[in-house]
């Protein structure tokens, strides 16, 4: 077996899946969390990850009164970003619930010699339906009969990349947009679980069809 492969987490909100991450990776040894970066100072997140004893980085985007533009701004976020350790020594960006998009600036860092690059992002529906930041929500206000998730590369695009691995779940006619998401993030959670099992040997990009 080679060497572990080490990863980063970006997460920005309440952190289950970054916390689910952490469990399954607890039981394969070829993977070694580096830590977490977040974006947002109050997310439920920290508090998992202490828990767990997962080290944190709180990276906000910088103030935007320093900038002209968001553009600039985006790019000063992501210099911070690249100049953690963590993310110097890092093979792999796990995406968690980080509800920001990618400059090619902190693209570029993770990119293969293939064109394609090292950071995967859950994402609450069946791309490319309901891409965007309320997955559930526009699923299940849309009427679906059928919704799942999408563990997919990351890539210039809002949710765009390559697809790995999806699954499904049905609507139930009772459902709620409460219990449709509930439904949907135990899905995440074993989703995900498999892509990890993949990093081991680099099978994850075979998964591309
Ligand atoms: C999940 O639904 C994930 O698919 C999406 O953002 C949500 C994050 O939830 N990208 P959590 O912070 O992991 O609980």
């Amino acid at each position: 077996m080679g060497s572990k492969k080490k990863i980063v987490l970006f997460a920005s909100g309440s952190g289950s899946n970054a916390e689910n991450i952490v469990k399954v990776a607890q039981d394969l040894e070829f993977i070694e969390i580096l830590g977490l970066i977040c974006d947002k100072a109050n997310a439920g997140v920290f508090a998992r990850m202490e828990k767990l004893g997962i080290a944190c980085a709180h990276i906000p985007l910088p103030a935007k009164e320093q900038f002209e533009s968001s553009e600039q701004r985006r790019v000063a976020h992501e210099q911070a970003i690249l100049s953690h350790e963590w993310v110097k020594k890092c093979d792999w960006a796990l995406l968690a619930g980080y509800m920001r998009l990618m400059t090619p600036l902190l693209l570029n860092h993770f990119k293969r010699e293939d064109g394609l690059y090292q950071m995967i992002n859950i994402h609450p529906s069946l791309l490319p339906s309901f891409a965007g930041v309320d997955g559930y929500g526009d699923a299940f206000r849309y009427g679906v009969k059928v919704s799942g998730c999408t563990v997919h590369l990351v890539d210039e695009g809002m949710d765009s990349g390559p697809i790995l691995l999806q699954d499904v779940f049905k609507r139930e006619s009772k459902d709620t947009l409460e219990s449709f998401k509930s439904r949907g993030m135990a899905l995440e959670y074993e989703v995900y679980a498999k892509a990890l099992k993949h990093l081991n040997d680099d099978t994850l990009l075979s998964l591309i069809n």
